[in-house]
């Protein structure tokens, strides 16, 4: 018995804050963000907001495209890092939103492969027989952790979720192979000291330089495009697919520099690459399922198509899922 994604849904915040935007508020260009890493707006949480209720609306709309109830679920696994709170968890609020009780709710923190090891957790328990519908979440508000005053590091993320539901099935079809991979001794790569999402763009509270977050991106970036090819040749590999037998790749929308990087290392063509950084800007957890709602709505997954789900973050985390349709 295997697990299948059955659909999906995505919400982001109310404002899109484009590159022209943002030059108003620090010492940046569009031709430079475009040029350097492909982003061309994000979409920001305002005072008020709650990325809980965001990721709510995404989960709504997968739960009624799967035709499952909230109430028929038997587990919610949340990817994120930008909980509201140090506790409760992030699922819980979910749980809470969508009105079920009595089911276990947890968070995995693998920041931007967030959901990349929720699918790959909810596929291991539902194959070991714990669990036959799982909602499974991918959401961060990245932008609520940025120094407004560092311009490497803010133009960079956005925020929003994404969200599937998965359930067993018997057959070919469904996650054919997982692969998590983590390296601890390059934490100080990608951080972020303090939790919270308070910190928006309109807000009054401001996060201390040493509270936001710290990114030493050159070596991140050369180690993400290692690491992502990596894993998926590894994944592949393990479920017998051969990479040109892949039809589309939806990796996480960190730098579109790194996503050409890794597809070309891979011999992927961009016809079986799937972007939208240029409209969402790095939405971490959330940019895989995003993605992924994205490329169903447009068409580019049919039946039996072979997907890969591909993710690195901080961490440092990175892995792929391998998947029929
Ligand atoms: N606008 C204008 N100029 C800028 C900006 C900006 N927003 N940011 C940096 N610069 C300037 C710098 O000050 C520097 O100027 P200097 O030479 O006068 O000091 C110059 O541009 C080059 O800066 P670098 O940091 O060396 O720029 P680089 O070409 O490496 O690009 C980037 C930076 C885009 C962050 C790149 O390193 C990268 O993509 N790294 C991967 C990191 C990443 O994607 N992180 C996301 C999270 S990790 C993940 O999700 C996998």
């Amino acid at each position: 018995m295997g697990s299948r994604i059955v659909a999906t849904g995505r919400a982001v915040p109310r404002t899109a804050l484009t590159n022209s935007d943002l030059e108003r508020y620090m010492d940046t260009s569009d031709e430079w963000i475009r040029s350097r890493t492909g982003i061309g707006q994000r979409y920001l949480m305002r005072q008020g907001e709650s990325l809980a209720e965001i990721a709510t609306d995404a989960s709504r709309t997968a739960l009624e495209r799967a035709g499952v109830k909230p109430a028929d679920l038997d587990a919610i696994i949340v990817g994120t890092v930008s909980s509201e709170y140090g506790f409760p968890s992030f699922a819980c609020q979910i749980q809470q939103g969508l009105g079920i009780s009595s089911i276990p709710a947890f968070d995995v923190a693998a920041a931007c492969s967030g959901f990349v090891y929720a699918v790959q957790v909810a596929d291991a328990q539902m194959r070991a027989g714990d669990f036959k519908r799982v909602l499974v979440v991918g959401a961060d508000a990245l932008s609520t952790m940025v120094d407004w005053n560092d311009r490497r590091t803010a133009v960079l993320f956005g925020d929003g979720a994404g969200a599937c539901v998965m359930v067993t099935e018997p057959g070919n079809r469904g996650v054919l192979s997982s692969l998590l991979r983590s390296s601890g001794e390059h934490w100080t790569l990608l951080s972020v000291r303090a939790t919270g999402t308070r910190s928006t763009i309109d807000s009054e509270v401001r996060r201390s330089p040493d509270d936001s977050i710290q990114m030493k991106g050159p070596e991140l970036f050369k180690i993400a495009v290692k690491s992502m090819e990596e894993v998926s040749r590894l994944v592949a590999e393990r479920a017998g697919v051969k990479l040109e037998d892949i039809d589309l790749f939806v990796p996480h929308q960190a730098n579109m520099r790194i996503i050409s990087a890794v597809a070309e290392r891979l011999g992927m063509p961009p016809e079986k690459v799937y972007t939208n950084i240029d409209r969402y800007g790095n939405t971490s957890a959330a940019s895989v399922p995003i993605a992924l709602d994205e490329a169903l709505e447009q068409g580019r997954i049919h039946d039996n198509s072979i997907v890969m789900l591909n993710a690195c973050g901080g961490g440092l985390t990175w892995g792929a899922n391998l998947v029929r349709w």
